[in-house]
């Protein structure tokens, strides 16, 4: 919440401070492009729009301390989190594919809360805020209404890259429940412990009960079951996942989400279990936003070098002022 603030005031009062990298795109024009292509609703999120607000605990295993000094790795914690469909259309239908699900979880502590805004991939669609732009751009409605197919198809072709997140959930049902799929961070992350060694790690959280949709089942099911699936599902028990770290080694690219890692080939750590427990009312997710940037307690770290992870602070800010008056 504190940070939260912080950066809405930033977004408001100042130019936007983020690395030189970064100043390649204006987080607004990626913002107001996003809220145009979901159909411009007003009072709701640039992506995410769609969503269940839950509460939950984050329980840490044993072994995470040895990894990281942040406090969630020492105790158990309280978790705000939310559950999403990408995008800014507030009525998008849970059937749709290939778009991502999301979940955004703060991980409460006096010292420095640790907030997590995660998608059902293990890549994002583009590589820089400019390529992101581009890429909204030629998705936009031209004079017909429509957006260009022909446009689009050109840009995919030259940005190659651009396609693998689409690619990767087009190849998956669409998950049965927001609770039955795995989230990744995307971004490298950098773990501190005490006595001051570094582990970069991308992160995963993993659904303990990972269930998807028949394309007959999916047939069958109306536009909207996610929200009543999830008051049934935590009506007979918390639904958990663990938060996994998957070990980088040497050549892995660290600053490019839309390249993922071998996974099973790499070292994986588990750091700990959340559990979601119960629905919260919207209000209590609405008031601020995930920040998955600045919302870091000491022990670990985003990616200096990832020009898709500062920007994400100012674009969450501008949208949460624009959904906010
Ligand atoms: C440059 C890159 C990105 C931009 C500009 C961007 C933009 C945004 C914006 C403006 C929001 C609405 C925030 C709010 O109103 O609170 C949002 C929400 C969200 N974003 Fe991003 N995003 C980016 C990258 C990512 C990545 C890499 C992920 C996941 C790995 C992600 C996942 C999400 C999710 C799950 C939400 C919903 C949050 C909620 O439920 O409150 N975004 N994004």
């Amino acid at each position: 919440m504190r940070s939260s603030l912080v950066a809405v005031s930033a977004a408001l009062l100042a130019p936007f401070a983020v690395p030189a990298q970064a100043e390649e795109a204006d987080p607004g024009a990626i913002v107001a492009l996003q809220f145009a292509l979901g159909g411009d609703h007003k009072g709701v999120r640039a992506s995410g729009a769609k969503g269940v607000c839950l509460k939950g605990t984050f329980t840490p295993s044993p072994a995470a301390a040895a990894l990281s000094k942040a406090p969630q790795f020492a105790k158990a914690v309280p978790v705000t989190a939310r559950f999403s469909m990408g995008g800014s259309n507030p009525k998008i239908s849970d059937k749709t594919k290939p778009v991502t699900r999301g979940f955004a979880m703060r991980m409460a502590d006096p010292a420095g809360d640790l907030t997590f805004v995660v998608v059902s991939a293990p890549v994002f669609s583009t590589r820089t805020p400019a390529q992101l732009l581009e890429f909204l751009k030629v998705r936009a409605p031209g004079p017909d209404g429509k957006p260009d197919a022909e446009r689009i198809k050109a840009f995919a072709a030259q940005n190659p890259e651009t396609g693998r997140q689409a690619a990767w959930l087009a190849a998956r049902p669409v998950p049965a429940s927001f609770a039955g799929v795995d989230y990744w961070a995307v971004h490298a992350y950098t773990l501190t412990n005490a006595a001051g060694v570094g582990t970069t790690a991308k992160l995963k959280f993993v659904a303990a009960d990972k269930a998807g949709l028949s394309d007959d089942e999916l047939k069958a099911k109306p536009d909207s079951f996610y929200a009543d699936e999830l008051k049934q599902r935590l009506a007979q028990g918390p639904a958990t996942f663990d938060l996994v770290a998957i070990l980088a080694e040497p050549n892995d690219p660290t600053a490019d989400v839309t390249a993922s890692w071998p996974e099973e080939e790499r070292k994986q750590q588990t750091l700990g279990t959340l559990a979601i427990t119960a629905i919260e009312p919207d209000a209590t997710c609405d008031a601020a936003t995930f920040d998955p940037v600045v919302d870091l307690p000491d022990g670990i770290a985003g990616p200096a070098d990832d020009p898709m992870f500062a920007i994400r602070s100012p674009a969450y800010a501008v949208s949460l002022s624009r959904r906010s008056n």
